[in-house]
């Protein structure tokens, strides 16, 4: 089933659930391949330059995943001993098990984060270790999280990015985007790919979240950092053979035109997500027993602010036990998923539409009255809980 409904769920874990469109299955079948260590998979040439083009830089770099990206992003800009900063609740922070030290040998200066996604600028004007002092490492990178997942997706702005790239040049260090959803902030803010990237030096998106392809990250930025990147795949075992039958996908979804439009793209219909998320905020805001998640996702307490959703995270905390209210809503045949502190994330993606949004704020009011008085008992929990599929965020449910 072209979206992946065969299960009859509709799984708001994460946009990682999705599948490919029929146009991306046919574009893998058909692909042209090549031995991409070589530098011959013509398909995986064509991504690559596609999505340099797309954001405006000179060279773009494959990947497998997002947390490679990162990875070998890192690798391109840093050496050992040298510092980033990063926000306290970004992926690179909190959720690559800090491969930045494993790896690549760096410390990470952790900044605090507004309900906004944004550094306080001063704050971070004053990170920046004293490069003569021999007691501190050397600051040599910035990164930020472009949507910011824990604010509940924010996306940031374009003059943010512009202000934050300044104050990093001025000292002398590049900025790196981590956009595992950068086409979805884009949207939302109505700039293109082209315009949030230019003040970055690199760009790391995800294909495989939003943009519905089953595999692959893209790192974007100037010829000699993607050189260093694309050693740094090497490195960390991620040179990869045949692999334009996963970057055909990639070029399906990035479209042709110059924003990404097409008519198989996937990055304008990423409004559409926007708007069922917003929707499905506001089904949820008025059930009884739905709260603010609370910190820098919905700062005040109280009902859930559907005003908090830009973009296609919802998060928000229940007046339930959180396990039991999770398995009695897979037991109506839709999954959320546990999120950070306490907290309750749900996804909107490809191949949701709004009529699923509704039949999921049934099946949460539902949930909430089936569980209203105690938590459900654990042979209940067992037999509603979908088969195979975790509610839970041990396992690894950071996408
Ligand atoms: C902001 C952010 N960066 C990076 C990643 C890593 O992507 P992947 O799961 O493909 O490694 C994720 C995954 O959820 C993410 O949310």
């Amino acid at each position: 089933m072209p979206n992946g409904r065969a299960s009859g769920l509709i799984d708001l874990r994460s946009d990682t659930v999705t599948q490919p469109s029929p146009a991306m299955r046919r574009a893998m079948y058909e692909a042209e391949l090549g031995d991409d260590v070589f530098g011959d998979d013509p398909t995986v040439n064509a991504l690559q330059e596609r999505a340099a083009e797309l954001l405006g830089k000179e060279a773009a770099l494959f990947v497998a995943s997002g947390s490679m990206a990162n990875l070998v992003s890192q690798l391109g800009h840093l050496g050992r001993g040298q510092e980033t900063i990063a926000g306290a609740s970004t992926h690179i922070v909190e959720d690559e098990q800090a491969g930045h030290a494993v790896v690549v040998g760096t410390s990470v200066r952790q900044m605090r984060e507004n309900p906004d996604g944004t550094f306080d600028l001063d704050e971070l004007g004053e990170a920046f270790r004293d490069p003569t002092d021999p007691h501190q490492p050397i600051t040599g990178l910035v990164t930020i999280e472009n949507t910011h997942a824990h604010s509940m997706g924010q996306p940031l702005s374009l003059e943010y990015t512009r202000r934050v790239s300044r104050i990093a040049h001025d000292h002398g260090v590049p900025l790196h985007v981590d956009g595992a959803r950068f086409f979805n902030a884009a949207i939302a803010l109505g700039v293109t790919p082209r315009e949030l990237a230019e003040p970055a030096d690199s760009v790391a998106f995800c294909l495989s979240k939003g943009l519905a392809c089953p595999i692959g990250s893209m790192v974007v930025g100037s010829r000699e950092f993607v050189h260093r990147a694309w050693r740094g795949r090497k490195l960390v075992g991620g040179g990869m053979r045949q692999v334009g039958v996963l970057a055909a996908a990639g070029l399906v979804a990035l479209g042709s035109g110059p924003n990404g439009t097409g008519s198989d793209a996937m990055i304008e219909r990423l409004a559409e997500d926007h708007a069922n998320a917003r929707r499905l905020a506001e089904g949820l805001a008025e059930l009884p027993g739905i709260e603010s998640a609370g910190g820098i996702a919905q700062p005040q307490s109280g009902p859930l602010d559907p005003r908090r959703v830009t973009t296609n995270f919802v998060i928000f905390r229940v007046r339930r036990d959180r396990a039991a209210f999770l398995d009695a809503l897979a037991a109506h045949g839709v999954l959320f998923v546990e999120y950070d502190h306490g907290t309750i994330r749900a996804v909107t993606h490809y191949g949701v539409t709004a009529a699923d949004v509704d039949r999921v704020i049934d099946a949460a009011a539902a949930a909430l009255t089936a569980t209203a008085t105690a938590p459900a008992p654990a042979t209940a929990q067992a037999a509603t809980t979908a088969p195979g599929h975790s509610t839970r965020r041990p396992g690894a449910i950071d996408g």
